[in-house]
């Protein structure tokens, strides 16, 4: 029986975080009368929330002390945590629920490849949780994407080889770090943004169980 790797990116991949984030980013920038907008805002996908608030205050020419900057995270997460609240299965995006189902039926290994430091209530709220072998987040790697060690971290946690891992991503960074480890790549979103990766799906509507199956196989 082959037994592969499915890493999922969460942000953007499984759940339509983007906008929260997105969101709560912006608020800060206002505050800090930082124009920032949503061409801005791709180049902080898949990026961790110390260097995203780095990037937008690069953006201001804003120079702050490391207190401030500290109190400035701490909003940002605490504003971006408020939309979080309610949050259910509806946030998940349209059929992850399929994917995960369709993997697990399969016996294949279901990982998360995720920035994130809010990861794991995210898939406790969506309920999807118990599909996941591994999870590996912001809070277990020192390397952000592109840099490919969240990606090798899961791989190794359920014992499959890079060669015979997926990843699944929306962010350029993400893309590249699955490169770079040489593992199959899988682009959802745009794919000229994406352009890097093997294979390209608008979303996982798009992505059908015979595709899942080819790379089972
Ligand atoms: C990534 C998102 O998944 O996680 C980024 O794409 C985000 O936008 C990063 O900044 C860190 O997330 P968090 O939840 O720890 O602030
Ligand atoms: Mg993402």
């Amino acid at each position: 029986m082959n037994k592969k790797a499915f890493i999922f990116d969460l942000d953007g991949v499984i759940v339509d975080t983007a906008k929260y984030h997105f969101l709560a980013w912006q608020k800060l920038a206002n505050q800090l009368g930082i124009h920032f907008t949503h061409e801005h805002n791709e180049s902080l996908k898949g990026v961790s929330r110390v260097r995203s608030l780095e990037i937008i205050l690069a953006l201001g020419n804003v120079q702050a002390t490391e207190a401030e900057k500290n109190k400035w995270l701490v909003q940002k997460n605490e504003e971006y945590l408020s939309y979080l609240v309610t949050m259910d299965e509806k946030e998940l995006l349209p059929d992850v629920p399929r994917v995960l189902a369709f993997l697990k039926e399969h016996q294949q290994f279901i990982a998360l490849g995720s920035a994130s430091k809010n990861a794991r209530p995210i898939l406790e709220k969506t309920n999807i949780l118990h599909y996941f072998d591994a999870i590996v987040d912001g809070n277990d790697v020192s390397n952000a994407k592109p840099d490919p060690e969240v990606f090798i971290r899961a791989a190794h946690l359920v014992g499959v080889s890079n060669a015979n891992s997926i990843v699944f991503e929306d962010s350029v960074a993400g893309i590249q770090a699955a490169n770079t480890a040489q593992m199959i790549s899988v682009g959802i979103g745009d794919p000229l943004v994406l352009h890097e990766a093997q294979y390209n799906f608008k979303d996982f509507t798009s992505l059908e169980d015979a595709f899942l199956e080819k790379l089972i196989n």
